[in-house]
């Protein structure tokens, strides 16, 4: 199921999401060896960040995580050094509060053998970066500026929901040069023991992933398949190849897995590509691209 987006030729359309398994090169060589049309790296920032204490992931009900990891990373120069031999079809996400930060980071990682940036705009609990960032359209505007005024790399921007419109930010990203938008990342939210009363995690307010997402993450590729011209990557609660097809049909031209790998294994993209083939024969489709944006039809 060859797909192209963005600037990208992927042998599938099923990417591993930014940050459910880490930054080593050893997996980023699994994860390619066991079929992922591509991988996004879990977002990497300037300078190395701890993150937050434990408990950092709580999961819950229906297939769901709630974490707030608070962007643990080793920071540019040992990711830098990681991946200077890199093969696998990797996408490099990435975080930071100035304009400065992503020149230094896209400069750095730019003359590697990665396959483009993701940018990321959208985490919702790390004050001045992520979503902070994503709800300042100037911001946002300049930032994809000037990463794309420093690589000709192909550039995805990750939005989600914040307190600005995702349709809003999306358009700004895409006058600024972003080459494709994906949408969604984790949604504010909390778990409370009932017991004790503790909020579960140590930064109290996490971000929700899986199965409970998915309609929200379907909705927003929806209206944003009305509102931009770019492509779009779907993100958001996929466990299943009948997810991925709804994504699909949204407008999305692939999709990103992530929380799935937690819950079901790692073969799990194998198994919704098994799923989306299989549907297609049977539905005739010739292609991923017949399914795109189905629903705008009606
Ligand atoms: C533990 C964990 C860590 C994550 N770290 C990042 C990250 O570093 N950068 C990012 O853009 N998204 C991050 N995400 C968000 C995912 O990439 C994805 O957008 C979100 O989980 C929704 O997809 P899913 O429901 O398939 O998991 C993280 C998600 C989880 C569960």
């Amino acid at each position: 199921m060859p797909t192209k987006i963005g600037g990208i030729e992927l042998k599938n359309p099923i990417i591993v999401a930014s940050g459910i398994l880490g930054l080593s090169q050893s997996i980023f060589n699994r994860l390619h060896q066991m079929g992922a049309g591509a991988i996004v790296s879990k977002s990497i920032s300037l300078f190395p960040r701890e993150g937050y204490r434990n408990p950092t992931i709580v999961s819950i009900k229906d297939n769901s995580y709630i974490n707030a990891v608070g962007l643990a990373n080793p920071g540019l120069e040992s990711f830098t050094s990681e991946i200077s031999d890199n093969n696998a079809p990797l996408i490099v996400s990435i975080v930071g509060s100035t304009v400065q930060d992503f020149t230094e980071i896209v400069n750095k990682l730019k003359n590697l053998n990665i396959l483009g940036f993701e940018l990321n705009l959208s985490c919702p609990h790390v004050d001045k970066m992520g979503m902070e960032i994503g709800d300042d359209p100037k911001a946002v505007y300049d930032i994809v500026k000037n990463i794309k005024n420093n690589s000709s790399k192909p550039l995805f921007v990750k939005v989600g929901i914040g307190n600005s419109s995702i349709i809003k930010t999306a358009k700004v990203a895409e006058e600024a040069g972003a080459n494709c938008i994906t949408a969604i990342n984790t949604i504010r939210a909390m778990k409370i023991d009932i017991e004790t009363g503790f909020p579960i995690l140590e930064n109290k307010i996490g971000g929700l992933s899986g199965a409970s997402i998915k309609p929200i993450g379907v909705r927003c590729v929806y209206e944003l398949k009305k509102n931009i011209g770019i492509p779009i990557i779907g993100c958001g609660g996929i466990l299943s190849h009948e997810d991925a097809v709804e994504y699909l049909m949204a407008g999305a031209s692939a999709v990103q897995i992530g929380s799935i790998l937690g819950f079901k294994g790692l073969n799990s993209f194998n198994e919704i590509l098994k799923g989306l083939d299989k549907y297609l024969k049977i539905k005739r489709y010739s292609n991923i691209e017949d399914l795109v944006g189905i629903a705008h039809r009606y």
